[in-house]
């Protein structure tokens, strides 16, 4: 009998020890840099690039990546352009394996899987940030096989089965990059706290216009192989994220990510509204029911009123500049957005945007809101309207034939939260400079 009490408390302790690394990240979550690609602090930086250039780079990205999600949402898209770096505009600092390897991720709200550069390369694109992964050097990386249940989770595209058994993966992204490799397990490092078996792409193939300087991809969606959902028992599927206004980046401030418990957002001024599923799971859907311009209804479907507003007509994310919203909701806004704007109207000297004026006083620019289920998302005119050339503003609303997306820009100090368990994303109008958390 004592003997077995004994045994009974020796296992306690042993498995309270085990499990001892979870207590901590779950007491406490976790807080991670995003960096902006464009920022000093990027290994993407290019100090050859004017800051005009940079954003006119950002809203090619924007038009190319809008063009991804779409076409992997099932729509054709019209768009075709081979720019690099449509993975996502923020990069995030993790390391994987034991002993912990530093990797840079692009963070993609727009894909699940999270994948590195792994050596031996059949193919890798140049790297010009830290090392390739070497898998054989960490003693607790695994390769998973064909009947584990990551493995299954893949679509039969997405996935194939060697003569070993061993799981491989390939990851399209709309336009022409894939990566390929060993669908394994390793322990991941956000911050001091280890999380272990974390599945992940070890990529010994991968091409196209992923961006030099970052390893590979940090899924963020929405889908089971995300981040977000494999360490859910750990942050209860929270994430939320504060991005610092555009020109904040030049200074060496940092947007946040937080996870877990760290992005519980409780203040009076938080609004949310429910995330819609719908095919792909990656995306997180939401429901736009009208825009208003200044203290003005507007765009509520005129053009075809009969129609109800569809559920789940918006995406938001992160890794897209502009914001692109249905054709419908977008000739009733502009049209009184240019009622209400006293300025000289001139065309867009690129040629992307409709609606462009000189010398705007942007303190006169009404405020445009953003009325989703449930919430509504007040934008000041100084993200609706960028300097795209010295002395011209223009509209960085643009329309879409498609699905829509709202962009970063107009999610600029805000904090922005995704809670996959209760299903719903929170909106807190926030100085991001200051959110250190
Ligand atoms: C990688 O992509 C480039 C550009 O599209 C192409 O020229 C090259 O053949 C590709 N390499 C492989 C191994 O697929
Ligand atoms: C930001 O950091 C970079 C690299 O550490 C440095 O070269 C640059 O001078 C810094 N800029 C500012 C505004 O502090
Ligand atoms: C965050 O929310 C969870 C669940 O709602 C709660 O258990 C936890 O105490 C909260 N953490 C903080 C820091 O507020
Ligand atoms: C805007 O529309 C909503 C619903 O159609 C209505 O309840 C509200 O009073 C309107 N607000 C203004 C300022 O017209
Ligand atoms: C625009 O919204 C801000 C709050 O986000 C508010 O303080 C400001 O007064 C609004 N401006 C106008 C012209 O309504």
């Amino acid at each position: 009998m004592k003997t077995f009490t004994l045994l009974f408390l020796l296992i306690t302790i042993i498995s309270v020890c085990l499990s001892r690394p979870h207590h901590d990240v779950g007491g406490g979550g976790f807080t991670l840099d995003l960096i902006h690609r464009d920022s000093q602090l990027s290994p993407l930086y290019n100090p050859a690039n004017a800051p005009l250039d940079r954003l006119q780079n950002a809203f090619l990205r924007s038009i190319s990546r809008a063009s991804r999600l779409l076409r992997r949402a099932g729509f054709a898209s019209k768009i075709e352009a081979d720019i690099s770096g449509v993975m996502g505009e923020y990069l995030m600092e993790i390391q994987i394996g034991t002993p912990p390897v530093q990797v840079v991720g692009v963070a993609d709200t727009g894909s699940d899987l999270t994948w590195a550069q792994c050596q031996p390369c059949k193919y890798c694109y140049k790297q010009t940030g830290p090392p390739f992964l070497v898998p054989s050097s960490s003693s607790t990386y695994e390769s998973l096989s064909c009947e584990s249940k990551p493995c299954l989770s893949l679509s039969d595209n997405q996935l194939f089965c060697d003569a070993n058994n061993l799981c491989h993966y390939k990851m399209g992204y709309g336009d022409r990059s894939y990566s390929l490799g060993d669908l394994a397990t390793d322990t991941f490092w956000f911050g001091p706290t280890p999380l272990k078996n974390v599945v992940f792409g070890c990529g010994h193939e991968n091409n196209g216009t992923f961006s030099e300087g970052a390893s590979g991809i940090v899924g963020l969606g929405g889908g089971s192989l995300s981040i977000v959902n494999q360490l859910s028992s750990i942050i209860q599927g929270k994430f939320s994220y504060c991005l610092i206004p555009y020109f904040s980046e030049t200074t060496n401030q940092t947007s946040k990510i937080h996870f877990g418990s760290e992005a519980n957002i409780s203040n009076p001024n938080v609004v949310s509204t429910p995330l819609i599923k719908k095919d792909p799971p990656t995306y997180y859907y939401v429901t736009l029911e009208s825009i208003l311009v200044g203290n003005n209804n507007v765009s509520k479907k005129q053009s075809s009123s009969k129609n109800e507003v569809h559920e789940g007509n918006i995406i938001i994310d992160s890794g897209t500049t502009l914001t692109f919203v249905p054709r419908e909701f977008y000739s009733d806004l502009s049209s009184r957005l240019i009622e209400a704007i006293e300025g000289e109207s001139v065309p867009d000297p690129q040629g992307m945007f409709e609606i462009c004026y000189k010398d705007l006083n942007i303190e006169k620019v009404p405020n445009v809101t953003f009325r989703f289920t449930g919430a509504e998302v007040v934008v000041p005119p100084v993200y609706t309207f960028l300097a795209v050339q010295k002395g011209i503003s223009c509209f960085t609303v643009v329309p879409s034939d498609d699905m829509a997306i709202f962009g970063n820009l107009l999610q600029r100090n805000l904090l922005v939260g995704f809670d996959l368990v209760n299903q719903k994303v929170s909106f807190s109008p926030t100085d991001c400079t200051t959110n250190m958390q």
